[in-house]
């Protein structure tokens, strides 16, 4: 049973029911595709069996190097860029205290590096490091990205000064491909524990991989439900087969007949601002696999009603190329009181006997009709409540919808060839040997 939702009944004001008929045949192609996995980038749907074939020595090897870091950190350094860290910090900043930074949870802290090249990012990092008791997980599959691999260098060297070169070494974990790459290399000769990242999965659908699952762990959350989560929606999603039942059928269907109507950008909203990191995971996962061949649709987002008071005069009146997908929270985990105020100076009092959570839902609510009349046609996926259950439903759900989404427009949503472009020219102007 899975308790993530989609309607779309907005939607309907722009994309008729009979188009959305018309496009059953394709977007069953595409699970078909997906499903006997003979579609375009067939040799990276791994992610697929994650949920349901987890190793369970890998998973208690896991366990032992969570009890480990616990017990000897206050901290654990995730090192890594792109999807080798989105789908962790989605998890655990959804999951954690808002204020965990100012608060003791009983598990170590994540904190991220390597993500940028920020000089100033990394010195303020090795000043906290040089004060707190910490571990370094370093992820990379292919081993040889150029930011992760320099704040590794400058963090393994002050991890050995801190702690000796054989303690450091018991202090480090990395991630990586089975037998190639040069974190692999540095592995094997430093003696580090590793986990490894499967061949047929790529960076941005391993966060139910040792890529995300190690430092969720470590960072104290169940990945048992996680993956429980993630395989509920996996059985539901895979096996329907009827387009108009199947929720992850219904948004790739929604989102391609939007597209061909010129909307090209899709606005991922919340109104819980815990998951704005998962936003983030979703922008990277759309962005990365769907932009390719001159096609896909720009996945940007917001925090509402935060960004209301920023982007909303763009949403409401702007260029009309925008769709809005709305993950929306049904229940708070905790309930704050508005006071009754005598002087009523601000005038809130006709609030009062409202909880917070309605209010947020009235926001909701209040914002899709104005967006909805104002030419946004609005999506909704609604979830009962943040947990690693509902985070694993909604993880495999987008991760699916994504590759119907890529089949549905005729490209490969597995590989990245447009990424290293930068790369190139970058290697060529700091002068890299053999560039
Ligand atoms: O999805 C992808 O494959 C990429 O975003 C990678 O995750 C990212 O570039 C990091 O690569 P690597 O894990 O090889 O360091």
């Amino acid at each position: 049973m899975i308790s993530t939702t989609f309607t779309y009944r907005d939607a309907l004001n722009f994309v008729s029911e009979e188009r959305i008929r018309q496009s059953a045949p394709a977007v069953r192609a595409a699970f078909e595709q997906l499903n006997s996995r003979t579609g375009r980038g067939n040799d990276f749907l791994g992610w697929l069996d994650l949920p349901s074939q987890h190793d369970a020595d890998m998973l208690m090897e896991i366990q032992a190097v969570t009890k480990k870091v616990s017990a000897n950190s206050d901290v654990a350094v995730v090192i890594g860029i792109g999807g080798s860290y989105l789908g962790t910090r989605a998890v655990t900043e959804a999951l954690q205290h808002h204020f965990s930074a100012c608060r003791p949870t009983g598990a170590p802290k994540l904190l991220y590096a390597g993500n940028s090249i920020s000089e100033d990012y990394l010195h303020d990092l090795l000043e906290v490091l040089d004060e707190v008791e910490y571990s370094l997980i370093v992820i990379s599959k292919s081993g040889t990205t150029t930011e992760p691999a320099l704040a590794f260098r400058v963090l393994k060297e002050h991890c050995e000064n801190k702690y000796g070169k054989t303690t450091a070494a018991q202090r480090i974990f990395c991630i990586t491909d089975a037998n190639r790459g040069a974190l692999r290399q540095l592995a094997t000769n430093e003696g580090y524990t590793t986990f490894v990242i499967p061949d047929d999965v790529g960076g941005r659908y391993s966060v139910l991989s040792p890529v995300g699952l190690l430092p969720i762990a470590v960072a104290g959350f169940d990945i048992e439900k996680l993956l429980k989560g993630a395989d509920e929606m996996r059985k539901v999603i895979t096996q329907e087969t009827d387009p108009e039942k199947n929720i992850a059928m219904q948004y790739a269907v929604l989102r391609y007949l939007l597209y061909q109507d010129r909307k090209t950008t899709e606005l991922m909203v919340a109104y819980e601002p815990r998951l704005f990191y998962f936003i983030e995971w979703y922008k990277q996962l759309f962005g990365e696999s769907e932009g390719k061949e001159n096609k896909g649709i720009f996945p940007a987002g917001a925090i509402f009603s935060t960004d209301l008071h920023s982007l909303g005069q763009y949403i409401q009146e702007g260029e009309r190329n925008l769709f809005e997908t709305v993950i929306s929270v049904k229940n708070a985990h905790h309930h704050v009181s508005i006071p009754f105020d005598k002087e009523n100076i601000d005038g809130l009092n006709y609030l009062q006997q409202k909880s917070l959570q309605e209010i947020n839902h009235t926001a909701e609510e209040g914002t899709r009709m104005a967006h909805v009349a104002g030419g946004v046609p609005n999506l909704r996926i609604e979830m009962d409540n943040i947990s690693e259950t509902s985070l694993g439903e909604l993880i495999f759900f987008f991760e699916y919808t994504c590759a119907l989404s890529g089949y549905m427009l005729n490209i490969n949503p597995f590989n990245q060839p447009g990424v290293e472009a930068y790369k190139k020219n970058m290697f060529k102007l700091l002068g890299k040997p053999g560039v």
